[in-house]
């Protein structure tokens, strides 16, 4: 596995730009997985790169939970949608180490560039699998470069071993991507 480092708060600026927009459009990965009235758990939200384009997605009858370990990501996303319409939307949520702690069911959950973050990743994944609709989908996406592909087939045994279902993800250039679902 890889080390557990996490992303600090003051390097949020690398994930929320306009140039990770034109690599990875958040409305052109996620347009598959969403639609209006869903309620998606956004898992380690950082700034919210993703989170504003969900929150679009599930319109004003759906919600988002997004969630973090670092209450200054929270902050930062807090600080981007005061004010807007998408502010209604969004639920900011703390997440304990090693717990989500939050209750509830997700018609979709992302988990974009944290699994490899999170020491005790079959833990994660059985609590995940418990806050996941019946017809719910897990997005999963790790990087290229920090993520090998012998850390993420260990990671796709953990989420097997925890009782989900591993399908293909989307095409993300270079990375690793997986859709998990209930067995
Ligand atoms: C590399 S950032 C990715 C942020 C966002 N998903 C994106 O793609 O822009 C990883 C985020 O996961 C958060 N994180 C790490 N471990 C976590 C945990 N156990 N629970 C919730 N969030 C966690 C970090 O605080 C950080 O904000």
């Amino acid at each position: 596995m890889n080390t557990h480092h996490v992303c600090p708060a003051a390097l949020a600026g690398a994930l929320d730009n306009r140039l990770r927009r034109w690599l990875q459009d958040p409305g052109r990965i996620l347009r598959p997985y969403l639609r209006e009235g869903m309620t998606a758990l956004d898992l380690g939200c950082g700034p919210g790169f993703f989170t504003v384009d969900m929150a679009r997605m599930v319109g004003p009858a759906g919600r988002v939970i997004a969630c973090d370990l670092q209450q200054g990501m929270l902050d930062r996303l807090r600080t981007k949608i005061s004010g807007t319409t998408m502010e209604g939307r969004v639920t900011l949520h703390r997440c304990e180490e090693g717990r989500i702690g939050w209750n509830g069911s997700a018609d979709f959950i992302l988990a974009f560039y944290v699994i490899h973050e999170i020491p005790d990743q079959q833990a994660l994944y059985a609590e995940l699998l418990s806050l996941l609709h019946p017809d719910g989908q897990l997005l999963v996406v790790e990087p290229p470069l920090h993520v090998s592909a012998r850390a993420f087939s260990q990671s796709m045994a953990a989420a097997e071993a925890a009782g989900l279902k591993i399908g293909s993800g989307p095409e993300i250039l270079w990375h690793k991507t997986a859709l998990l679902t209930r067995p």
